[in-house]
């Protein structure tokens, strides 16, 4: 119980947080979900949509139910292999894009929950969250999803992976080749076998 314990303190400063406009409209601050002892894989959304807003829980509306049945059919426990928190805690009026500062001013906790997970991997889940940690703010999730690469979070590095938001996914149906959906179930079972598979802690190969 030492991560919960750990998280529990910045949840606690989280809920009481008003830095910046999303604590004047939330209903509720949306900080994590999964087990945090279990977990081995942050993942890492965008922002709370109406659903988690109302709930608490990041990924329960209609794009988070798309990203359970990824999951599951990949193996991939939603409860035990995945700690899946949001680059903002608060939802953004009629679902906009977080701000640069709305995102500066939460990632205070956004760093400290990845601190205290010491994940064996990040999984940043659509653009937003990716360009958080990546220089250039114009990259494409589709040129550099499906590939390792490094990610340093105070002073730690991570391996990281970008994969589709499943937002996207529910406006894009195809299941043939190389259409995002498909994509997606390559690059959750490479996730699977690389990361969750491996019972040593060896790293995945970067490339
Ligand atoms: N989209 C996100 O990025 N996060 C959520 O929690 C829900 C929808």
């Amino acid at each position: 119980m030492i991560k919960k314990g750990c998280l529990d303190i910045v949840r606690e400063k989280c809920e009481n947080c008003q830095d910046c406009i999303l604590g004047k409209t939330r209903k509720n601050v949306v900080f994590s979900d999964g087990n945090p002892e279990t977990a081995k894989i942050v993942l890492i959304g965008e922002a709370p949509g109406e659903t988690e807003d109302e709930t608490g829980t990041p990924f329960v509306g209609r794009a988070g139910r798309l990203l359970n049945q990824f999951l599951e059919e990949a193996g991939i426990s939603r409860q035990d292999d995945l700690y899946i928190i949001n680059t903002v805690k608060c939802r953004p009026p009629e679902n906009r894009v977080p701000t640069e500062v709305e995102k500066t001013l939460c990632e205070r906790f956004l760093t400290a929950q990845i601190d205290i997970m010491n994940p064996k991997a990040i999984i940043f889940c659509g653009a937003t969250s990716l360009k958080s940690f990546w220089d250039d703010k114009k990259v494409q999730i589709s040129k550099v999803r499906g590939k390792w690469f490094d990610v340093t979070v105070n002073g730690k590095t991570y391996p990281a992976m970008a994969i589709f938001h499943p937002s996207y996914l529910l406006r894009n149906h195809s299941m043939e080749d190389g259409a995002p959906r498909r994509l997606m179930q390559q690059d959750l079972a490479m996730i699977k076998s690389e990361i969750l598979d491996k019972s040593c802690d060896a790293q995945p190969v970067l490339v």
